[in-house]
């Protein structure tokens, strides 16, 4: 198709997209910006700002201590409830607390203890490294009876499903997979592998981080025993807002925390001196939630429950199909590859291109002094350029400005103009 043509058509999809009320709720999209980011952290919900002032100035400035009993104390758990409904999980089996990282350390403890008799934890090569870093953490623990194998990827962008019934043996305690993958965009057959896991006496712990609030989910539909997800992505949570952690409520009774703090204890308010767990999800709490963070939290969640998961998805979908289209007609011979998988049932919300002047491309997209406008998507040693798609505030024309630029640059040279040292954050 001819370029100018590509422009009316995605404006044409912009017309006809039944989710594009949705970017008015965000900061900052009426700006010259365009932000495919939010994969990494998504955009401020305008809301959150009113909901935010009105926690510091009244709930914390007028209100004080008393906010504790009127809104804060079981705030964990409403939004848990919320993000729930996005997750396929039921109400009482989700938390939002402590960083993703954290709950990591929680359930996979617990789901050690509570299939003892084995030793194996299998995850992959696509996993976060902060996933692989708690289950090395914990191996040290316990050097003598634990160890870690890794399923491989055969084209660094998918896992055959032949390589995990490879891995995934009857001495497998647990497997720790991340449902997309944070590089290619791989997303895993949940339901398919969580019943082969099953099957060879496995638990399951999925990390929804670049799934939840693009993609559907349903955990209880698959028999997912544990689930962790961040909040500041696709959730548009904020810089560092609280996780959450899911834990199927057939299981809550036969798991422990391994770390026993008093708020998940069975009566924090009573303050006995030998712990007893909570019956509920809550055992799963450490201390004092952070209320600040997440309180950001609820505004962000009820749009994404407002807009509909099948919708959101359905657009991310189609806004990286016209990406793909673009890179391949647009980008052809300029040194790009796209190194995620193409099948819509196998990718994620986030299209990963390769070049060997990625990071200096990268910069040269935030350029605004460049065409006028600046792009943020962002950079994965050693060669990578993420595009993280949001149905709720990015548009198609937004699609075709930023492979119109991308060409530009790599035409003109232009990356040439910046420095190969890197940012502390890419
Ligand atoms: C897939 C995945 N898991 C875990 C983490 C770590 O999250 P946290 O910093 O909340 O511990 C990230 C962070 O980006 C992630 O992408």
């Amino acid at each position: 198709m001819n370029y100018s043509n590509n422009l009316q058509s995605a404006k044409q999809l912009d017309e006809r997209d039944p989710l594009r009320k949705f970017r008015d709720e965000f900061v900052g999209t009426d700006s010259n910006l365009i932000y495919l980011n939010g994969n990494s952290l998504g955009r401020l919900p305008k809301k959150t700002k009113d909901v935010l002032k009105n926690v510091i100035e009244n709930e914390w400035g007028d209100k004080l201590i008393r906010s504790w009993n009127e809104v804060w104390f079981n705030k964990a758990q409403k939004i848990g409830n919320k993000i729930a409904t996005l997750i396929g999980a039921r109400s009482g089996e989700v938390l939002v607390s402590d960083s993703t990282s954290v709950n990591l350390y929680k359930l996979i403890l617990a789901a050690l203890k509570a299939n003892p008799n084995k030793t194996k934890i299998v995850s992959d090569v696509f996993n976060f490294p902060s996933d692989l870093y708690i289950i090395q953490g914990i191996i040290d623990q316990f050097p003598t009876k634990y160890k870690l194998e890794l399923i491989s990827s055969s084209d660094g962008i998918s896992i055959d499903f032949d390589d995990v019934k490879n891995v995934i043996d009857k001495n497998t305690a647990l497997v720790l997979l991340s449902h997309v993958a944070f590089k290619s965009g791989f997303l895993y057959d949940m339901e398919k592998t969580t019943i082969f896991a099953h099957e060879q006496g496995a638990m399951i712990l999925w990390d929804l981080s670049h799934s939840v609030g693009a993609i559907p989910i349903d955990l209880n539909k698959c028999g997912v025993d544990f689930a962790v997800g961040c909040t500041y992505k696709y959730l548009n949570g904020g810089p560092g807002s609280p996780a959450f952690l899911y834990v199927n409520k057939d299981l809550i009774e036969k798991c422990d925390s391994p770390i026993w703090g008093w708020f998940g204890e069975k009566s924090p308010f009573e303050f006995n001196l030998n712990y007893k767990p909570s019956e509920s999800i809550n055992k799963f709490l450490v201390g004092t939630p952070q209320v600040l963070s997440l309180s950001a939290i609820e505004p962000a969640v009820e749009i994404l429950v407002d807009a509909g998961i099948e919708e959101i998805r359905k657009k991310n979908l189609g806004l990286s199909d016209l990406f793909v289209r673009l890179v391949k007609e647009e980008l052809d011979g300029f040194g790009f590859q796209i190194v995620s998988p193409l099948e819509k049932n196998k990718r994620g919300s986030h299209i990963s291109i390769s070049h060997n002047e990625a990071y200096r491309i990268t910069k040269a997209m935030i350029d605004e002094s460049i065409k006028d406008f600046s792009v943020i998507a962002d950079f994965r040693d050693p060669d990578i350029i993420r595009f993280g798609f949001s149905a709720l505030y990015n548009s198609f024309e937004e699609i075709y400005r930023t492979v119109e630029k991308i060409k530009f640059i790599v035409a003109e040279n232009l990356y040439a103009n910046y420095s190969i040292e890197r940012n502390n954050v890419t």
